[in-house]
């Protein structure tokens, strides 16, 4: 697990988190040797004009103001109206779509799963951009296509340095303190906050494996819902010990207490954050619509797997386990695992793929065959 990576210019994956994640920026010269990108730019072209694909056309000058951004899907004639050069597709999700970039994700296995968001792919002319900007997030712009120049600068970004009126947070003022050209295969790794700038320099891909963290006000608010679902929250405030009081307009410190008190109880349960949170973490960041399938018993189940020979997840559903509670948690779901077979939350959530040969001897083991169909016969699995 801890073997130096080529992905990370041959560090140890461990030495990356300590000196470089969340810290600084890393240029990675030939991370991916040999790489060439698994999408064109037609394809690229083809994904955004689907409706249920997120993306988006950054206009640098020829649309009515500066920067113009106009969101997908787009329109296919519309190819025809772009000029030469100055302007930049965005496909977000493209894991989704194009086999080999769920294996590029793959690659980024020393981060948890539940961190990593999705690879969005670009495609640039000449002197395409999104200027100058800063990301909430972290994000490894991996080279796929022809070259860019990459600017970055370390220095704080004050926040009024941001363009007015415009959909993109791009920059006022940007003074780049390094600089690379990138060619495919090559990985620029960038922390939150750092103030980038790439340009292409040709016809250009790149593709960026992008990180979430979800802000405060998301947890608390999420958190706050799922409190307020439960059966406890229907009850009222009460006070039949009431007193007369002096000041009929003072809120007293018994009627406080009792407030601090709902509120604490509730924060002070861990066991139900711990699941509230593997709940919130895997739900799907759009509501998963599967494709119709026909049902298998477990009998069924089992017979295809052998003969399929290999089992995936669909990309779209997010798998983790919280280990102390034998708790395992697939597209906003908690799958309750008894002691026999916590075994199977690892197997399920590392992976992103099985071989029956590989799941053989497990399947025998009670329970676990008839969870992996409940998983297929709601689409969160599925044979190729
Ligand atoms: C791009 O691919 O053009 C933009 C990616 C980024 O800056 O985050
Ligand atoms: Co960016």
């Amino acid at each position: 697990m801890n073997e130096p990576l080529t992905l990370l210019g041959n560090r140890c994956p461990e030495t990356f988190l300590v000196e470089y994640w969340q810290k600084q920026p890393l240029l990675i010269r030939d991370a991916l040797p040999g790489f060439t990108s698994p999408v064109s730019p037609e394809e690229l072209a083809g994904l955004c004009c689907e409706p249920e694909v997120e993306s988006r056309l950054v206009l640098e000058q020829a649309g009515p103001t500066p920067w113009t951004v106009e969101y997908g899907p787009v329109a296919e004639s519309r190819f025809a109206e772009l000029p030469e050069t100055h302007w930049t597709l965005l496909v977000q999700e493209c894991n989704r779509y194009v086999p080999e970039l769920a294996e590029l994700r793959e690659q980024f296995n020393f981060i948890p799963h539940w961190r990593v968001d999705d690879v969005m792919a670009s495609y640039a002319p000449a002197q395409g951009s999104v200027g100058p900007h800063t990301d909430q997030y972290d994000v490894f712009l991996v080279q796929a296509h022809g070259t860019r120049r990459w600017q970055i600068s370390t220095d704080p970004v004050p926040g009024d340095n941001f363009l007015p009126d415009i959909d993109l947070c791009i920059m006022r003022e940007f003074t780049a303190t390094k600089e690379w050209i990138l060619h495919p295969g090559d990985m620029l790794y960038l922390p939150p906050g750092v103030a980038h700038h790439g340009v292409a320099l040709e016809d250009c891909i790149t593709l960026s494996v992008g990180f979430r963290a979800p802000g405060h006000a998301e947890l608390l608010n999420s958190f706050a819902d799922h409190m307020a679902s439960r059966p406890g929250a229907a009850q009222r405030f009460a006070d039949p010990a009431l007193r007369l009081q002096q000041h009929p307009g003072e809120i007293s410190s018994d009627a406080l207490v009792q407030v601090r008190d709902i509120l604490q109880k509730t924060v002070n349960d861990d066991a139900t954050i711990d699941q509230w949170f593997g709940k919130f973490i895997t739900e799907a960041k759009n509501e998963h619509e599967p494709e119709d399938i026909e049902t298998l018993n477990e009998q069924q189940f089992l017979q295809t797997f052998a003969e399929t020979g290999r089992l995936y997840r669909d990309e779209q559903i997010r798998f983790a386990f919280i280990a102390n509670n034998n708790a395992l948690f697939i597209n906003g779901q908690h799958y309750p695992l008894s002691t026999e077979l916590a075994f199977v939350a690892p197997l399920l959530c590392d992976q992103r793929q099985w071989s029956y040969t590989q799941l053989q001897g497990e399947l025998t083991q009670p329970g676990f065959a008839k969870l992996l169909t409940t998983l297929y016969n709601q689409a969160y699995v599925y044979f190729t």
